[in-house]
């Protein structure tokens, strides 16, 4: 009697919920996603989950599928910090197995180095682990390959334009599509850490 007044209650009333489950359908309570449409968010930088979010609610950034901005419209102004604190706390995402040899190297090399000749900068000097809080980038090691994939390529068409003075714009058009496929496989199996 108890459990089910208690049960019921819980499915009516949703001031019991935590601001942060109602990402767990996309994002996973543990903010390691299944599917890579959806971002891990575990252990990623708080102002930067922050940020996205106001971005999608106010339409800055649309290359979702309309799919978080509907959920960046709902949240309440005060749970913003709240939930970029929660999933930017939970332990980092496991790494995925690596990709072929090939691809792996020039991933690391793309993101340790760059490319000189090509005029591109090391990855690394922006979304590496010291870098973070000072160039306002997100942490890539250990996300979905294909997430990275779409995010470079939206960034390449024009389709993701809410990088701070198109700095991301500017990296993506010197990228070919084996340089963006490359660097996705080799960060998904990169330990965030
Ligand atoms: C219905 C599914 C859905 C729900 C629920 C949802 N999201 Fe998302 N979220 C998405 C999709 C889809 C994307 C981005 C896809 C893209 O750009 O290709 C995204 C992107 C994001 C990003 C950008 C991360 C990055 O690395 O670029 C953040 C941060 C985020 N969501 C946070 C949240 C938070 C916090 C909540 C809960 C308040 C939430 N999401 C609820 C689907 C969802
Ligand atoms: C000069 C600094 C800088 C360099 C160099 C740089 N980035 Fe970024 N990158 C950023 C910033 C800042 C953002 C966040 C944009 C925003 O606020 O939405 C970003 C965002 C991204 C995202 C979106 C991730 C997500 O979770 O949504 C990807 C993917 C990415 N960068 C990949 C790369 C790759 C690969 C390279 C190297 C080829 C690279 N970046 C070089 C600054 C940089």
């Amino acid at each position: 009697m108890f459990c089910a007044a208690s049960a019921r209650a819980g499915m009516i009333d949703e001031s019991g919920l935590k601001p942060w489950e109602n990402c767990a359908l996309c994002h996973s309570l543990d903010g390691v996603s299944r599917m890579a449409k959806f971002p891990k968010l575990a252990g990623q930088v708080p102002a930067y989950i922050e940020k996205q979010i106001r971005d999608f609610r106010t339409a800055r950034r649309t290359n979702d599928g309309e799919q978080m901005q509907g959920m960046a419209g709902l949240i309440a102004d005060k749970d913003i910090p709240l939930v970029a604190k929660y999933f930017g706390a939970l332990p980092p995402p496991p790494p995925a197995d690596p990709p072929p040899d090939g691809e792996r190297t020039a991933g690391q090399a793309l993101y340790h180095t760059g490319d000189p000749t090509r005029g591109l900068p090391a990855c690394a000097s922006c979304h590496g682990k010291d870098m973070v809080a000072q160039s306002g980038a997100p942490r890539l090691e250990a996300q979905h390959a294909d997430y990275v994939i779409k995010q470079l390529t939206d960034f390449r068409a024009g389709a993701r334009t809410n990088d701070p003075g198109g700095v991301m714009a500017g990296v993506a058009a010197k990228l070919s599509d084996s340089d963006i496929r490359a660097v996705g496989g080799y960060l998904a199996a990169v330990p965030r850490n």
